[in-house]
């Protein structure tokens, strides 16, 4: 018998074990109703659980209702959202993915427009439409760039207020069913704008050195892990360079990463970029396949952690070669999901790992095989 691919090798992290290394990555829909989640969030993060993943995560989750991207995210800030995430966790786990969900704040990127209304900060046209601007906070009085809004600098009161509102959060994602939280630090928001030297100008304990830009991202996974149960994972999720020389660092996402493994954090899913503009469309030049696998790769072997590689990994052989290569645990697909959710299922025909649709959902699975049996119309490569 063939030997099975990295990709379709099961990992086990604390107490849970994924069917395979295929995550799918959290990518904001801008469709919830005051932060709660609908039928939508429920068909589109459903049909990934049904399309093979390991394991799916929901987009970015405000902790707070003013950490927000835009209008059309979603939240945990309140119990009421709870039943709108315990749909998409039950469905994802009966159909044999694991559900993850990222915890975030927008920080200085928070009031912003949904994408196809323009993808800056809210303006009159958004007023207009209902959606009212709301006053954003960062480490520092540092706009994002020209023309976006003086963001409030967190006082140390508001930050213990913020780290207490992660970890009712994390309350609330446990009581939904989830089993992996990630916390989110990267793409400009609120935690990586305390770890950036290019936005957190603080004098206090929370700016300065290396020591003081990390101590909030240190602190609000700390806390969460507390609260977190020590059978489920904890993923930090990291824009492990700024892409400027002043910028964060890879040297620094390293000791980032070294100082979250010691406080219990079982991967760092390794992204890049946003701290002046949005991290997926703004690219300030043209991105190659696999371009971020670098840093989850030297993340892997000087901090000796568990990573995710994430960011134009499109092709089964691809992502089977990234593993083969110990350059990364875990693949998360983004955008190539929206092409085809049932990415997993086709990576494994792909890799010769399941050619018969043994894997596929019983519903489906069974008449493809038959399908495949008993007539000329289908032929396996
Ligand atoms: C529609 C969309 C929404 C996204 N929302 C999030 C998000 O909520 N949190 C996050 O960390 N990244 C978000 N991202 C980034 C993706 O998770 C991923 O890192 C990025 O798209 C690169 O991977 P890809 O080339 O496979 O798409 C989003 C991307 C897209 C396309």
């Amino acid at each position: 018998m063939a030997p099975t691919p990295h990709l379709f090798q099961p990992l086990t992290l604390r107490g849970i074990t994924t069917r395979n290394r295929v995550v799918i990555s959290p990518m904001c829909q801008y469709s919830a109703h005051e932060g709660h989640m609908d039928d939508w969030h429920l068909v589109h993060l459903g049909r990934f659980a049904t399309g093979g993943a390991g394991i799916v995560f929901t987009e970015a989750t405000a902790v707070q209702k003013s950490g927000r991207i835009t209008h059309g995210c979603p939240g945990l800030w309140n119990d009421s959202q709870i039943a709108g995430h315990a749909r998409v966790a039950q469905f994802a786990l009966r159909n044999g993915a694991i559900p993850a969900i990222q915890l975030a704040h927008a920080g200085r990127k928070s009031g912003m427009q949904r994408p196809w209304f323009g993808n800056g900060p809210l303006n009159e046209d958004d007023t207009a439409r209902g959606d009212m601007p709301w006053a954003p906070v960062g480490p520092s009085a540092i706009r994002v760039a020209e023309g976006w809004p003086m963001p409030h600098a967190l006082t140390r009161e508001d930050i213990a207020m913020l780290i207490a509102d992660f970890v009712s959060a994390a309350e609330r994602a446990l009581a939904a069913g989830y089993k992996i939280a990630e916390v989110h630090g990267a793409h400009g928001y609120l935690i990586h704008s305390f770890l950036s030297p290019l936005s957190n100008k603080r004098t206090d304990e929370y700016g300065g050195d290396l020591a003081g830009r990390m101590r909030l991202a240190l602190e609000v996974t700390h806390a969460v892990r507390a609260v977190w149960p020590d059978d489920l994972p904890l993923f930090f999720r990291t824009s492990a360079v700024d892409g400027t020389p002043e910028g964060w660092s890879l040297d620094d996402t390293v000791v980032l990463a070294s100082a979250l493994k010691r406080i219990g954090v079982d991967v760092m899913d390794c992204s890049s970029s946003g701290i002046a503009g949005s991290a997926t469309t703004g690219a300030p030049s043209k991105r190659q396949p696999s371009f971020q696998v670098p840093y989850a790769e030297r993340v892997r072997k000087e901090a000796q952690m568990t990573t995710m590689a994430v960011g134009l990994i499109t092709h089964a052989q691809q992502a089977e070669d990234i593993l083969a290569e110990s350059r990364a645990d875990l693949i998360a697909i983004g955008r190539e999901a929206l092409v085809n959710p049932m990415w997993a299922l086709h990576a494994a025909r792909d890799l010769g790992h399941d050619t018969t649709f043994e894997t596929w959902p019983e519903q489906s699975g069974w008449w493809l095989a038959s399908r495949q049996k008993t007539s000329d119309f289908y032929t396996p490569d």
